[in-house]
Formats: C-alpha cells, structure tokens, sequence
C-alpha cells in the first residue's frame, strides 16, 4: 500500500497564459475572479488557480477533469514543461521551479518519465530502439540499454517485438511501447497525461490492467491525467476533480462516489451510474465463514487475501463480522478472542439487488453482507471489487450498444 510520504506536491500554484501574467490577470485571479471574467477583462488564460495537492509514494495518483479544466497544464508543471505563475512545486525534496539548465535536464531525464496521449514514438527507429532512448541519452552502452530496453518490453508483453519497426504496430502496442519506454530508465515517478485516451476501450482497459499489474510489482510513484471518471475510479488511489483550473474535490474512489464535494462531480457520478445493469448476484462472491470457536490468530489465517468474514448463527444467518483490519488491530494489543472483535454494524444487500444500490455501503471500506429471502448468508462484495466493476460496466454497457448496431 502506498505511504504518507509526500514525492509530488503542488503549492497553491498558479498559471496564468498571456503576456503579463503576474500583473491584473493575476491580481483578479487571486481575489477570486472567475476564469472567464479574467479572460474578459484581460485577455489572460487561467491555467490554474491555487491548486494545491500531493502524490505519495508508491500512489497512484489521478487528476480528472475535462477539456480545459488544467490537467495538462498541472502536469506540466512537475517537470517545468510550463513555468509556475505563482506558488512552489516541489519533488522529491526539490523545488522544480529553481532547476534550470544542465540541473533541470538531469532531473527530467532521472527523476520522472512522461507518457503521452499520442505514443510520440520516433517512426525512424525500431521497438527496442524507441524503448532505450531514454537511456542512451543519459549515455549509456548500447549492450546494456537493450537488455534493459529488453526487460522493460516484456513488461508491457512486447519483447518479440523489439525488431519490429514501430510502423508495423497496433496503436495499443505503439502505446505499450511508449509505457515501456518510459519504465525503461527506471524513474521513480511516471507522469501519465491521458496515456490511454486515444485507445479504444477493450484495448484501454487491458492496458489499465496492465498499468495496475506493472504498479504492484514495481511501486512507482504515478501522476496520472485523464477526463473519464471511470479510469480515474479504477486506477486511482486517490483522484482530484478540477474545474476551470481548479480543485473541486481530492479523495479516494468510495470518497468521490458516495460524498460528490458539489454539484459538478456528482454530475459525474451519475455517469457512472450505469451499475443499474448490474445484479449484485453476478459480481458477489462465496464469504468466509468463521466459526466462534476459533482464535483470532486463526480467523485472520482463515482470511488469507479476504477483508472479512464473518459468524452465522445456527440458521446461517450473518450475526457478525470480523475485518481483516480489526483481527489485526486486536491482535496487536493482545486481544486473542474472536468475540470480543466482531462487528455487527455490517450492511446487507441481495443477490437480486442492483450494483448501484450498494456504492454508499461500499464506501465504508467493509465487506457487505449478500443474504437470501430468509436473511441467511449466500455471499459477500467487497468494496474494492464494486470499484472495479465499474470499470467493467462500461465495457458492458459499449457491448449492448455495438449488439444493438451491428
Ligand atoms: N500554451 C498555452 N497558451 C495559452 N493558453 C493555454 C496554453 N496551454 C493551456 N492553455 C489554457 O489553459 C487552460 C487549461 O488547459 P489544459 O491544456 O491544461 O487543459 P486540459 O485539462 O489538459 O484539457 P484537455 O482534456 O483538452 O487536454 C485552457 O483554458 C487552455 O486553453
Ligand atoms: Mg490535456
């Protein structure tokens, strides 16, 4: 899981486009001038108005927002692609926008890679070529940057490419390769700026899995930009909204899902909405029963990889629940008993019962109970996979409508 330490953090940071930016443009801006009004009055662009947020390490970290709202120009501001107006950024210890010259080159070229929209692969040269040249421009032997070029190729599945010449290639592989290239140099932070926006959805999601499977092994710090909720919900740790240049909400999926900051977001959330198609039944799965006669050392062995189980009573009726969370808690304070951990708080849902129905449950992080007519135990959610199968309801809902055409 990621830490609380911070290795990305805007500072109420400011960007405003046009010829004097730090004078009237900037003056209104901050007294908190719309964006349009100050475009009126001054023919200045409001990139951004006083974002401030931080990425963690080891967080996957996505700014949603649509066209215009400053994804790009937020992102661009973490390698002083765009220069701040206002306000510090700072990386790693680092504050960016003192770097210049022969230091700034060497911090964009060690510290973070970049992943963009449109491969911006180089047609002249071949796979593995494209994958290393991150690293042959930090100089380094033609032997060694292929075997890395290599290694970083079979993570997005491309090695038996390497010979191939980017032209012969998919756009979904052409953007592996630019994920492989950009993992090539080994930086700890990847910026991802709609990196998957131009694929089409079967494709993208495989390469969102992909992202995720790659992000568990190796614990980079991710930076990621898109416009759809959906990506942003399945990929992120934590998502900041943006509108008009600036923060409207940051917290985790459940946080956006269940408490939308305005009206704006849960406009979004609607979207999303589509769970109605779902049934609770198809995406539930069989829970773990924990019998009351076992210690908590041997419930929380029970639970391997689950979040909960929990005790029926003699009909099978759910009667408790023990988090994985809590056993852990108690145990480390000496707590061995099971029954003096159990939670009854837990909330019930039916197999017949819609997706959608559950995500303010989902949002307290417990598993919920899946009970029959009888109130006895048939299944469990958890929150994590209802997050989840969002992202699948959207391939679904694509499929019904591509059914419907063809
Ligand atoms: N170089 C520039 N010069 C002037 N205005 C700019 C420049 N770059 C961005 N802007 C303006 O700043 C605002 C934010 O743009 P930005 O590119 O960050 O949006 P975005 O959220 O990335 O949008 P998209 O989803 O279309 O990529 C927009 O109003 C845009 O017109
Ligand atoms: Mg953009």
């Amino acid at each position: 899981m990621p830490g609380e330490e911070p290795i990305i953090a805007l500072e109420n940071v400011y960007k405003i486009f046009g010829p004097n930016p730090r004078g009237r443009a900037f003056d209104l801006c901050s007294s908190g001038v719309e964006k349009d009004e100050v475009q009126r009055q001054t023919g200045h662009v409001v990139g951004m108005r006083d974002i401030s947020f931080s990425v963690n390490r080891g967080e996957i970290f996505v700014v949603m927002g649509l066209s215009g709202s400053g994804k790009s120009t937020a992102i661009r501001t973490v390698n002083k692609l765009h220069e701040a107006t206002h306000g510090r950024v700072i990386v790693e210890g680092i504050d960016v926008q003192q770097l210049g010259g022969s230091a700034l080159q060497a911090f964009r070229r060690e510290k973070l890679s970049m992943v963009f929209q449109h491969f911006a692969l180089f047609p002249h040269r071949n796979v593995i070529d494209n994958t290393a040249y991150g690293l042959k421009v930090q100089g380094i032997e033609k032997d060694e940057r292929h075997e890395a070029a290599i290694e970083a190729l079979a993570m997005v599945g491309l090695e038996a490419y390497a010979f191939n010449s980017t032209r012969e290639l998919s756009g979904g592989m052409q953007q592996r390769v630019g994920l492989a290239r950009a993992l090539c140099t080994n930086p700890d932070i990847l910026l991802m700026d709609e990196a998957f926006s131009a694929l089409d959805p079967l494709i993208r999601r495989q390469m969102q899995d992909e992202l995720m499977a790659i992000q568990s092994k190796l614990h980079k710090t991710i930076l990621f930009i898109t416009h759809d909720l959906n990506e942003a919900l399945r990929l992120g740790n934590r998502v900041c909204i943006l509108r008009d240049g600036k923060v409207i909400q940051i917290g985790t999926p459940e946080e956006i899902l269940t408490e939308p900051a305005d009206g704006y977001v849960a406009e979004f959330v609607q979207d999303v909405d589509q769970g109605r198609v779902i049934d609770v039944g198809k995406i539930m799965h069989p829970a773990v029963l924990l019998d009351t006669s076992l210690t908590l050392a041997e419930c929380l062995d029970t639970l391997g990889k689950r979040r909960g189980g929990f005790v029926c009573d003699t009909d099978g009726r759910p009667t408790g629940m023990l988090t994985k969370t809590d056993a852990a808690t108690a145990l480390a304070s000496g707590t061995t008993e099971l029954a003096s951990v159990l939670r009854t708080d837990f909330d019930s849902t039916t197999a017949a019962a819609r997706f959608n129905d559950n995500y303010a449950a989902a949002g307290r992080g417990i598993p919920i109970a899946v009970v029959d007519d009888a109130g006895c135990l048939v299944g469990e959610l958890e929150p994590q996979e209802i997050m989840e199968e969002m992202g699948r309801v959207e391939q679904l809902v694509d499929g019904f409508e591509r059914e419907v055409f063809l």
